[in-house]
Protein backbone atom coordinates (compact mmCIF):
# COMPACT_ATOMS: atom_id res chain seq x y z
CA UNK A 1 0.00 0.00 0.00
CA UNK A 2 1.32 3.53 -1.05
CA UNK A 3 1.12 5.92 1.75
CA UNK A 4 1.20 9.36 0.81
CA UNK A 5 2.74 12.36 3.58
CA UNK A 6 0.97 15.42 2.80
CA UNK A 7 2.81 16.64 0.61
CA UNK A 8 3.82 14.53 -1.39
CA UNK A 9 -0.29 13.52 -2.79
CA UNK A 10 0.50 13.46 -6.36
CA UNK A 11 3.43 11.75 -6.67
CA UNK A 12 1.84 8.87 -4.44
CA UNK A 13 -0.86 8.36 -6.67
CA UNK A 14 1.52 8.24 -9.47
CA UNK A 15 3.52 5.93 -7.74
CA UNK A 16 0.84 3.63 -7.08
CA UNK A 17 -0.83 3.38 -10.75
CA UNK A 18 3.03 2.89 -11.47
CA UNK A 19 3.50 -0.23 -8.71
CA UNK A 20 -0.47 -0.97 -9.29
CA UNK A 21 -0.89 -0.26 -5.49
CA UNK A 22 -3.35 1.02 -3.44
CA UNK A 23 -2.91 3.76 -2.24
CA UNK A 24 -4.06 4.89 1.64
CA UNK A 25 -5.97 7.42 2.75
CA UNK A 26 -4.14 8.70 5.02
CA UNK A 27 -5.10 12.06 6.95
CA UNK A 28 -3.45 15.13 8.34
CA UNK A 29 -5.01 16.94 11.17
CA UNK A 30 -3.58 19.48 13.74
CA UNK A 31 -4.48 19.65 16.83
CA UNK A 32 -5.34 23.43 18.73
CA UNK A 33 -1.58 23.49 20.35
CA UNK A 34 -0.49 23.19 16.53
CA UNK A 35 0.97 19.78 16.97
CA UNK A 36 -0.09 17.49 14.38
CA UNK A 37 -1.49 14.32 13.15
CA UNK A 38 -0.80 12.27 10.24
CA UNK A 39 -2.93 9.21 10.15
CA UNK A 40 -3.25 5.44 8.05
CA UNK A 41 -7.12 4.45 9.10
CA UNK A 42 -7.66 2.18 5.91
CA UNK A 43 -4.16 0.61 6.80
CA UNK A 44 -4.47 -3.28 6.85
CA UNK A 45 -2.51 -5.51 9.01
CA UNK A 46 0.36 -7.58 6.70
CA UNK A 47 0.62 -5.34 3.86
CA UNK A 48 4.10 -3.52 2.91
CA UNK A 49 3.88 0.16 3.44
CA UNK A 50 5.36 2.02 1.02
CA UNK A 51 5.58 5.85 2.83
CA UNK A 52 6.26 8.46 0.55
CA UNK A 53 7.00 12.32 1.79
CA UNK A 54 8.54 15.33 1.11
CA UNK A 55 10.20 16.87 3.95
CA UNK A 56 10.29 20.10 2.97
CA UNK A 57 8.77 21.29 6.52
CA UNK A 58 8.87 20.59 9.51
CA UNK A 59 5.68 19.66 10.32
CA UNK A 60 6.52 17.12 7.44
CA UNK A 61 9.26 15.47 9.13
CA UNK A 62 7.19 15.05 12.36
CA UNK A 63 3.89 13.43 10.05
CA UNK A 64 6.33 11.43 8.00
CA UNK A 65 7.40 9.86 11.40
CA UNK A 66 3.87 9.18 12.51
CA UNK A 67 3.27 7.71 9.04
CA UNK A 68 6.07 5.03 9.78
CA UNK A 69 4.81 4.82 13.86
CA UNK A 70 0.95 4.35 12.09
CA UNK A 71 1.51 1.65 9.44
CA UNK A 72 4.13 -0.23 11.94
CA UNK A 73 1.46 -0.05 14.76
CA UNK A 74 -1.29 -1.25 11.95
CA UNK A 75 1.24 -4.09 11.38
CA UNK A 76 2.76 -3.39 8.20
CA UNK A 77 5.01 -6.40 6.75
CA UNK A 78 7.78 -3.78 5.43
CA UNK A 79 8.05 -0.21 5.64
CA UNK A 80 9.31 1.35 3.05
CA UNK A 81 10.43 5.13 3.06
CA UNK A 82 10.66 7.39 -0.17
CA UNK A 83 12.06 10.73 0.74
CA UNK A 84 11.42 12.46 -2.48
CA UNK A 85 13.15 15.26 -1.32
CA UNK A 86 15.32 14.90 2.17
CA UNK A 87 14.82 18.51 3.80
CA UNK A 88 18.06 19.52 6.04
CA UNK A 89 20.06 16.90 3.69
CA UNK A 90 22.01 20.49 2.71
CA UNK A 91 23.22 20.38 6.70
CA UNK A 92 25.20 17.37 5.86
CA UNK A 93 28.21 18.78 8.41
CA UNK A 94 29.11 20.75 11.19
CA UNK A 95 29.92 23.89 10.30
CA UNK A 96 31.20 25.30 13.46
CA UNK A 97 31.84 24.10 17.15
CA UNK A 98 28.41 23.49 18.60
CA UNK A 99 26.72 22.76 15.35
CA UNK A 100 24.68 19.50 14.77
CA UNK A 101 25.13 17.38 11.49
CA UNK A 102 21.17 17.83 10.93
CA UNK A 103 20.95 15.39 7.99
CA UNK A 104 22.43 12.62 9.98
CA UNK A 105 20.13 13.31 12.83
CA UNK A 106 16.96 13.25 10.58
CA UNK A 107 18.27 10.18 8.61
CA UNK A 108 18.79 8.20 12.13
CA UNK A 109 14.99 9.34 13.22
CA UNK A 110 13.45 7.99 10.08
CA UNK A 111 16.02 4.59 9.98
CA UNK A 112 13.82 3.57 13.86
CA UNK A 113 11.17 2.78 12.05
CA UNK A 114 12.14 2.07 8.13
CA UNK A 115 13.65 -0.93 6.60
CA UNK A 116 14.73 0.36 3.99
CA UNK A 117 14.74 3.81 2.50
CA UNK A 118 14.58 5.45 -1.10
CA UNK A 119 16.44 8.81 -1.80
CA UNK A 120 16.05 11.12 -4.62
CA UNK A 121 18.78 13.04 -5.97
CA UNK A 122 19.89 14.03 -1.78
CA UNK A 123 21.91 16.77 -2.37
CA UNK A 124 25.22 14.97 -1.72
CA UNK A 125 25.13 11.08 -2.40
CA UNK A 126 26.86 10.11 1.14
CA UNK A 127 23.87 11.42 2.61
CA UNK A 128 22.61 7.80 2.47
CA UNK A 129 25.28 6.67 4.56
CA UNK A 130 23.45 8.63 7.56
CA UNK A 131 20.67 6.40 7.63
CA UNK A 132 20.90 3.20 9.69
CA UNK A 133 18.45 1.28 7.10
CA UNK A 134 19.34 0.29 3.63
CA UNK A 135 19.31 2.85 1.22
CA UNK A 136 18.96 3.07 -2.79
CA UNK A 137 19.74 6.70 -4.26
CA UNK A 138 17.55 7.34 -7.09
CA UNK A 139 18.95 9.92 -10.02
CA UNK A 140 16.01 10.97 -11.78
CA UNK A 141 17.89 13.74 -13.18
CA UNK A 142 17.28 12.05 -16.90
CA UNK A 143 13.96 13.20 -16.96
CA UNK A 144 14.76 17.23 -16.87
CA UNK A 145 14.96 16.62 -20.54
CA UNK A 146 11.22 16.11 -21.52
CA UNK A 147 9.66 19.21 -20.43
CA UNK A 148 12.71 20.87 -23.29
CA UNK A 149 11.38 21.74 -26.57
CA UNK A 150 12.54 19.54 -29.70
CA UNK A 151 14.10 22.71 -30.87
CA UNK A 152 17.04 23.76 -28.63
CA UNK A 153 18.96 26.00 -30.70
CA UNK A 154 22.68 25.00 -30.58
CA UNK A 155 22.19 23.98 -26.90
CA UNK A 156 24.38 24.58 -23.65
CA UNK A 157 23.46 22.33 -20.80
CA UNK A 158 25.52 24.63 -17.70
CA UNK A 159 25.47 23.81 -13.98
CA UNK A 160 25.58 26.88 -11.72
CA UNK A 161 28.49 25.04 -10.00
CA UNK A 162 30.99 21.87 -10.50
CA UNK A 163 29.13 20.08 -8.38
CA UNK A 164 26.16 19.55 -10.32
CA UNK A 165 27.28 19.01 -13.41
CA UNK A 166 27.34 15.47 -13.57
CA UNK A 167 23.00 16.82 -13.70
CA UNK A 168 23.65 18.74 -16.44
CA UNK A 169 25.28 16.04 -18.36
CA UNK A 170 22.53 13.46 -17.69
CA UNK A 171 20.31 15.85 -19.08
CA UNK A 172 22.13 16.51 -21.91
CA UNK A 173 22.88 12.60 -22.80
CA UNK A 174 18.77 12.51 -22.58
CA UNK A 175 18.01 15.48 -24.48
CA UNK A 176 20.73 13.58 -26.96
CA UNK A 177 22.56 16.40 -27.98
CA UNK A 178 24.53 19.77 -27.04
CA UNK A 179 27.41 21.31 -24.85
CA UNK A 180 27.97 20.18 -21.00
CA UNK A 181 29.52 23.26 -18.94
CA UNK A 182 29.52 24.47 -15.57
CA UNK A 183 30.44 28.11 -13.45
CA UNK A 184 31.97 28.24 -10.57
CA UNK A 185 30.12 29.37 -7.10
CA UNK A 186 31.22 30.19 -3.63
CA UNK A 187 28.03 30.44 -1.18
CA UNK A 188 28.60 33.46 1.32
CA UNK A 189 25.33 32.91 3.33
CA UNK A 190 22.18 31.40 2.46
CA UNK A 191 21.42 33.91 0.01
CA UNK A 192 24.57 35.59 -0.86
CA UNK A 193 26.00 33.39 -3.64
CA UNK A 194 28.77 34.71 -6.19
CA UNK A 195 29.16 32.75 -9.15
CA UNK A 196 31.84 33.16 -12.13
CA UNK A 197 31.04 32.40 -15.58
CA UNK A 198 32.63 29.67 -17.61
CA UNK A 199 34.45 30.70 -20.98
CA UNK A 200 31.76 28.70 -23.04
CA UNK A 201 30.08 30.88 -26.02
CA UNK A 202 26.47 31.43 -24.78
CA UNK A 203 26.04 34.47 -27.57
CA UNK A 204 22.69 33.47 -29.84
CA UNK A 205 22.40 29.74 -28.09
CA UNK A 206 19.81 28.03 -26.04
CA UNK A 207 21.00 27.11 -22.35
CA UNK A 208 19.44 24.91 -20.07
CA UNK A 209 20.93 25.70 -16.25
CA UNK A 210 20.35 22.47 -13.98
CA UNK A 211 20.96 21.84 -10.45
CA UNK A 212 19.88 19.76 -8.25
CA UNK A 213 17.30 22.32 -6.13
CA UNK A 214 15.86 25.91 -6.70
CA UNK A 215 15.49 27.06 -2.78
CA UNK A 216 15.59 30.99 -2.81
CA UNK A 217 16.62 31.42 -6.66
CA UNK A 218 20.14 32.82 -5.46
CA UNK A 219 22.07 30.77 -7.16
CA UNK A 220 19.55 30.01 -10.45
CA UNK A 221 19.09 34.19 -10.94
CA UNK A 222 22.90 35.09 -10.82
CA UNK A 223 23.57 31.99 -13.16
CA UNK A 224 20.73 33.45 -15.38
CA UNK A 225 22.14 37.05 -15.24
CA UNK A 226 24.84 35.49 -16.67
CA UNK A 227 24.15 34.10 -19.47
CA UNK A 228 21.46 37.07 -20.56
CA UNK A 229 25.03 39.49 -20.77
CA UNK A 230 26.69 36.75 -22.53
CA UNK A 231 23.76 37.07 -25.20
CA UNK A 232 22.09 34.03 -24.63
CA UNK A 233 18.65 33.31 -26.58
CA UNK A 234 16.78 31.52 -24.21
CA UNK A 235 17.58 30.63 -20.91
CA UNK A 236 15.72 27.32 -19.09
CA UNK A 237 16.14 26.98 -15.38
CA UNK A 238 15.44 23.22 -14.99
CA UNK A 239 15.97 21.32 -11.13
CA UNK A 240 15.28 18.21 -9.54
CA UNK A 241 13.62 19.92 -6.39
CA UNK A 242 12.04 23.31 -7.28
CA UNK A 243 11.36 24.74 -3.61
CA UNK A 244 10.97 28.29 -4.97
CA UNK A 245 11.14 29.44 -1.39
CA UNK A 246 10.58 33.65 -0.81
CA UNK A 247 11.12 35.55 -4.01
CA UNK A 248 12.85 33.38 -6.12
CA UNK A 249 10.16 33.33 -8.63
CA UNK A 250 10.54 36.87 -9.12
CA UNK A 251 14.04 36.78 -8.60
CA UNK A 252 14.45 34.28 -11.89
CA UNK A 253 11.92 36.13 -14.14
CA UNK A 254 13.18 39.67 -13.38
CA UNK A 255 16.71 37.77 -14.49
CA UNK A 256 14.66 37.13 -17.64
CA UNK A 257 14.25 33.33 -17.54
CA UNK A 258 12.34 31.67 -20.12
CA UNK A 259 10.74 28.73 -18.20
CA UNK A 260 11.53 27.26 -15.01
CA UNK A 261 10.77 23.79 -14.26
CA UNK A 262 11.14 20.63 -11.84
CA UNK A 263 10.19 17.42 -10.88
CA UNK A 264 7.29 16.30 -8.70
CA UNK A 265 10.02 15.45 -5.60
CA UNK A 266 8.39 19.35 -4.68
CA UNK A 267 4.89 19.19 -5.53
CA UNK A 268 4.90 22.96 -7.17
CA UNK A 269 2.72 24.76 -10.71
CA UNK A 270 6.20 24.01 -12.07
CA UNK A 271 6.60 20.42 -11.17
CA UNK A 272 6.67 19.53 -15.24
CA UNK A 273 7.39 15.46 -14.90
CA UNK A 274 7.27 13.30 -12.84
CA UNK A 275 10.12 10.96 -10.51
CA UNK A 276 7.89 8.01 -10.41
CA UNK A 277 8.90 5.52 -12.83
CA UNK A 278 12.47 5.84 -10.86
CA UNK A 279 10.99 5.82 -7.60
CA UNK A 280 9.00 2.41 -8.70
CA UNK A 281 12.17 1.07 -10.25
CA UNK A 282 13.92 1.31 -7.08
CA UNK A 283 11.13 -0.11 -5.10
CA UNK A 284 10.91 -3.29 -7.09
CA UNK A 285 14.17 -3.12 -7.24
CA UNK A 286 15.33 -3.95 -3.66
CA UNK A 287 12.08 -6.20 -3.62
CA UNK A 288 14.27 -8.74 -5.64
CA UNK A 289 17.58 -7.90 -3.80
CA UNK A 290 19.34 -6.30 -7.01
C1 LIG B 1 23.89 23.90 -3.64
O1 LIG B 1 25.00 23.40 -3.72
C2 LIG B 1 22.74 23.41 -4.45
O2 LIG B 1 23.19 22.61 -5.50
C3 LIG B 1 21.90 24.54 -5.00
O3 LIG B 1 22.69 25.30 -5.91
C4 LIG B 1 21.40 25.43 -3.90
O4 LIG B 1 20.81 24.67 -2.91
C5 LIG B 1 20.44 26.44 -4.45
O5 LIG B 1 20.04 27.29 -3.40
P1 LIG B 1 19.49 28.74 -3.70
O6 LIG B 1 18.36 28.61 -4.67
O7 LIG B 1 19.01 29.24 -2.36
O8 LIG B 1 20.62 29.55 -4.23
Amino acid sequence: MIVPGASSQGLAAALATELDEPLAAATYDRFPDGETLAAVPDFESGDRAVVVATTDSNDAWVELLQLQDAVREAGASEVVTVLPYMGYARQDEAFEAGHPVSARAMARAVSTTSDRVVLVNPHEERIADFFDAHVTVVDAAACLSDPLPETLDDPLFLSPDAGAVELAGAVRDAYGRGETDYFEKVRHSGTDVEITPSDADAAGRDVVIVDDIVATGSTMSQAVDHLAEKGAENVFAACVHALLVRNARTKLERAGVERVFGTDTVERDVSAVSVAPYVAAAVSAVEVGE
